[in-house]
């Protein structure tokens, strides 16, 4: 078994402290293997805020993987740095890595950086990019669980079918779909759901599960509350589910149950909300 917290959107600068604290202890006891932080780290790029997400991330109790997003390309009043060296500070105080992987006997994460200094709102994937996850994934155990994240989403909330996603998702899902890939983690739109590929993109046969985290720590709230996604991945079955700020803690909130049967993921049931850890 396997237990992941996807973290999405932090935006240092503009954090609710009492929130950040609260998140780092609530990791504390539930003890992830894993911590993946889909993009917008900070809120303007500027340096004091990649130096206050860099302590967050020192303080993390586990390995972290992370990406960029659009919030962390140098701002447009900087217009070479935008240009030419567009991630510098990220890769400075963040980390060098723009594909960052990790894998053991059970699971296979990559982190792919849709970021874009011309594409702000919807991001973009390179063939260089699909192509990598082709080569790496392929080549893997079947029996892996497959997980890609990326700051921009590949599949929109339920209720705003025309969100724009990320530029070149269609194609780069028909390769995702052909190393197996299971679960795809994003953010940027702040605003968490659970989904599977196949309800927008007719085209993907395979059912690719989808997981989009609100953001865990800033006050730019879209209606709805700071929360972080805590998954499961055990056996055959994925477990995915909010742990969302209740005012005072971080408390699961529904949960869905996955199951892979035939190469296929299909829904197992939905549980009632319940309060607290597992
Ligand atoms: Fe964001
Ligand atoms: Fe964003």
């Amino acid at each position: 078994m396997r237990q992941i917290a996807h973290l999405s959107d932090l935006h240092f600068d503009r954090i609710d402290p009492v929130i950040v604290k609260a998140l780092i202890a609530d990791l504390e006891e539930r003890k992830p293997d894993l911590i993946v932080i889909s993009g917008d780290l900070t809120q303007r790029a500027r340096t004091h805020q990649f130096v206050a997400a860099q302590e967050f991330l020192s303080n993390l109790p586990a390995r972290h993987l992370a990406v960029p997003g659009n919030h962390d390309i140098a701002p447009f009043f900087r217009p070479w740095i935008r240009a030419f060296d567009p991630f510098g500070r990220y890769r400075r105080y963040i980390g060098q890595e723009m594909f960052p992987t990790f894998q053991d006997d059970e699971i296979a994460v990559i982190g792919l950086n849709t970021a874009r200094p011309y594409r702000w709102k919807e991001g973009s994937l390179s063939p260089g990019q699909v192509e990598a996850v082709r080569r790496t994934m392929g080549k893997l155990d079947p029996g892996l669980f497959k997980i890609v994240f990326t700051h921009h989403p590949f599949l929109p909330p339920p209720d705003s079918p025309s969100t724009p996603l990320v530029n070149h998702a269609r194609s780069s899902l028909r390769v995702f779909e052909s190393v197996s890939v299971d679960l795809l983690l994003a953010g940027h739109l702040h605003r968490a759901y659970i989904g599977d590929v196949t309800r927008h993109y007719t085209a993907v046969k395979r059912s690719i599960l989808v997981a989009q985290a609100s953001t865990a720590t800033s006050t730019r709230l879209r209606a709805e509350p700071n929360a972080y996604n805590w998954i499961t991945i055990d056996g055959p079955r994925v477990h995915l589910q909010a742990n969302s700020w209740d005012g005072v803690r971080f408390k699961g909130m529904e949960k869905e149950i996955f199951v892979k049967r035939d190469n296929l993921w299909h829904p197992e049931r939905v549980s009632e909300a319940f309060g607290g850890m597992e």
